[in-house]
């Protein structure tokens, strides 16, 4: 019944399935248990009226878990960013709102706490001292709680587009606080590595648009929510420090270590 690939994220390949499905097929190295955790976080998203492919299914093929979904017929957003440049801030724009409606939810119940989540991953994070895991885990300590539907990995590639948006990839939602989610996705746009041959004037571009999408990203969601800067930016510490457990390359997780070490050093004394 599988067709040909249509996608690919760090968890897994999405197939054409049978007539309006696709087949998410993870990848050998994600536990069965994450697997079970997405189809029914999926499931209760679904339910609770987000806009999220419905999940049909929960399947094995050979020796491979699957979930099927509801085949959305539209690119992902960044697909559609890299077609269309000149859509990008007003796609931006779009998540930005999307993401606030998102957080007028209140947690699914199997869904995990984030701060939780968070202090798990930072106390597992490579490339940090312990000192510096315990000044961050204190201030994470005194960050307010949150009891919103969190998304946990809210990018581009993980939100669809037909004649409206749709959000996927629902493995690492939390409970929490939505500031900490926003400040995710602010880390996602801000800090990524260079292609490593690219000149400098390439790099300064790169940087300068990084730089922009994240502004108007921020500005969109501040201005929906009503939250200021202020809200968001001391959740970037323990955020960037929590995705150094994360695949990404060696360049990215030195930018993600730096960024730390800047902040550390502002934090005041008694942290
Ligand atoms: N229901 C769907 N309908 C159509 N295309 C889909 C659907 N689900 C996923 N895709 C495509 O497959 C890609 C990868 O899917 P998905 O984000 O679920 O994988 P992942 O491995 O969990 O990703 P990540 O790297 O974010 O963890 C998406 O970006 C999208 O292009
Ligand atoms: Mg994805």
């Amino acid at each position: 019944m599988q067709g040909k690939v249509i996608g690919e994220g760090r968890t897994a390949e999405v197939l054409e399935y049978a007539e309006g499905t696709i087949l998410k097929l993870y990848k050998d190295e994600v536990p069965e248990s994450h697997v079970d955790l997405e189809y029914r976080i999926s499931r209760l998203v679904h339910a609770q009226g987000v806009n999220t492919p419905q999940p049909h299914e929960r399947v094995m093929e050979g020796e491979r878990h699957g979930i099927v979904y509801q085949q959305i017929p539209g690119p992902s957003l960044l697909k559609l960013m890299d077609g269309k440049p000149w859509l990008i801030l007003s796609c931006l724009r779009q998540m930005a709102a999307l993401h606030y409606s998102l957080h007028q939810l209140e947690g699914v119940g199997e869904a995990g706490e984030q701060k939780q989540r968070l202090e798990h991953n930072i106390i597992a994070a490579p490339m940090l001292e312990t000192g510096e895991k315990s000044q961050i885990l204190s201030h994470l300590a005194r960050l307010p709680d949150g009891k919103k539907l969190c998304h946990g990995d809210f990018h581009p590639d993980n939100i669809l587009m037909d004649d409206k948006l749709w959000v996927i990839d629902w493995m690492t939602a939390v409970t929490g606080n939505p500031a900490a989610d926003v400040a995710r996705s602010v880390i996602m746009f801000r800090i990524g590595a260079m292609p490593e041959r690219a000149s400098l004037f390439t790099k300064a571009f790169i940087g300068f648009a990084r730089q922009r999408m994240t502004a108007q990203y921020i500005r969109k969601y501040l201005k929906c929510s009503g939250l200021t800067r202020a809200d968001i930016e001391p959740w970037i510490l323990p955020v960037a420090a929590a995705r150094l457990v994360e695949g990404l390359s060696i360049p990215e997780k030195e930018l993600l270590v730096r960024e730390i070490r800047k902040r550390l050093r502002a934090l005041p004394r008694e942290q």
